[in-house]
């Protein structure tokens, strides 16, 4: 195999051909025909209601596309939630999750016509419908939003436990904390799911159906005890990407065949997934130059224009994003290949984008493409650090490339 799976070459010319001294410090393009078709596969099943996670990535042009494939979105913030509605979406189909819901934040969104939300406290429930009657007091009539609660389960101490540990985190309560409620004492809210969410980056089938097999009694008995008809059940995202390339993937029509059981188990009316990088990590790329290029003790390193600043995963995962050099007539069978240290140009070492293989004979100046940058890419990352320039952003369509948000120098936001 001379091409990585991960990189589409029909895009290949386009970056080694595109010259703008402005994204001469990095620079992301998102391949919307390649996301368009590969949204029509996740959305040929009748299984679940597929929602687009807009943390991965809130690009207009990304949104835009994920609305015309079907999907509906899940916001986290009163941003996002901007962001969503500029690009024409009805709010009727925006979901809100988050663990750091206001009072004041569930007023804006339900007066902006949110009607779907995942609660993660009491706080959260009673402000809720507390918001949800005064909105009635002042318009004469009760609007009653759909809500599910995020329930966090654990394990006992000496059991195996599916979820990766017991580490507490502030998504969601536990079972017996929602028990002290019951949905009766909400009649201003349509209390009707349960939302699970504990794993990330999953790259197993059966581990997946595991997880979610062993979540269904523990959540259909918590909707018993508190009252609720379980009709939805949100799984959140999770869906994993290869980023090492350990030839491990998701089979798409393998999750819905598990999640066709998953709901005949709990019996749900609603499946429900928010899919955050497996519905775009793939179409997106990041294009950087090579500045320096040394030895230092027995390693090679490249010094990259950018590194965390733009592209921050990898620090905080240990989970590098694959590279290949963008080289006219590149191929892996006719080139001398090694690993380099790949660094940014931040102070500290956590800059470093990854240990990876590039053509031994790389020189400054050319420039590398990282794959699976569609997700967590541009949002998720350092950008003021060092006052370096914001990346560019561009989509390819149509054998063409746009930019849709230009690079930025340090003094448009700096005071
Ligand atoms: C509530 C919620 N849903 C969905 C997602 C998307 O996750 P993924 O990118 O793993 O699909 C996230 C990611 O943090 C999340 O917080």
């Amino acid at each position: 195999m001379t091409t990585p799976t991960w990189f589409d070459t029909t895009i290949e010319n386009a970056l080694i051909n595109h010259k703008s001294p402005e994204d001469e410090q990095g620079y992301f393009v998102y391949q919307l025909d390649a996301l368009k078709e590969h949204l029509a596969k996740l959305q040929q099943q009748d299984v679940i209601k597929l929602w687009f996670a807009v943390k991965a990535n809130p690009l207009s042009k990304v949104i835009q596309t994920l609305d015309g494939a079907g999907f509906d979105f899940d916001v986290a913030s009163s941003g996002e939630l901007t962001q969503v509605l500029a690009q024409g979406v009805d709010p009727s189909r925006i979901l809100n999750t988050g663990p750091a819901k206001s009072k004041k934040q569930l007023t804006a969104f339900v007066k902006q016509g949110v009607n779907t939300f995942v609660v993660e406290s009491l706080n959260q429930l009673n402000w809720l419908q507390e918001v949800v009657l005064e909105q009635e007091q002042r318009s004469g009539a009760l609007v009653k939003p759909k809500v599910l609660l995020r329930v966090q389960l654990q394990w006992h101490e000496g059991e195996k436990n599916p979820l990766g540990g017991n580490s507490l985190t502030p998504f969601g309560l536990s079972v017996s904390e929602w028990q002290k409620i019951h949905v009766d004492s909400f009649p201003a809210l349509n209390l009707c799911g349960l939302h699970i969410f504990q794993w990330g980056n999953m790259l197993s089938n059966e581990k997946m159906f595991s997880l979610w097999s062993q979540m269904v009694p523990p959540l259909t008995d918590l909707a018993k005890s508190i009252g609720m008809t379980l009709d939805v059940l949100d799984l959140g995202g999770g869906l994993g990407i290869d980023y090492l390339a350990e030839g491990q993937t998701l089979s798409w029509s393998k999750v819905i065949e598990d999640l066709a059981v998953i709901k005949e188990e709990s019996g749900v009316k609603e499946l429900w997934l928010e899919l955050g990088r497996f519905a775009v990590a793939e179409c997106g790329y990041y294009v950087v130059p090579v500045v320096d290029r040394k030895m230092n003790y027995d390693q090679e390193q490249l010094v990259l224009a950018a590194g965390i600043n733009h592209l921050l995963r990898p620090a905080i995962t240990e989970q590098p994003f694959p590279v290949q050099i963008l080289r006219e007539g590149f191929s892996t069978e006719n080139t001398n290949m090694q690993a380099f240290d790949l660094h940014g140009p931040l102070c500290t070492s956590m800059d470093k984008l990854g240990h990876l293989d590039l053509p031994s004979d790389i020189a400054v100046g050319e420039q590398l493409v990282f794959g699976y940058c569609g997700a967590y890419g541009f949002t998720e990352s350092m950008p003021f650090f060092l006052c370096h320039e914001l990346a560019a952003e561009y989509v390819y369509q149509n054998g063409r490339l746009t930019q849709v948000r230009k690079s930025l120098p340090a003094s448009s936001y700096l005071a």
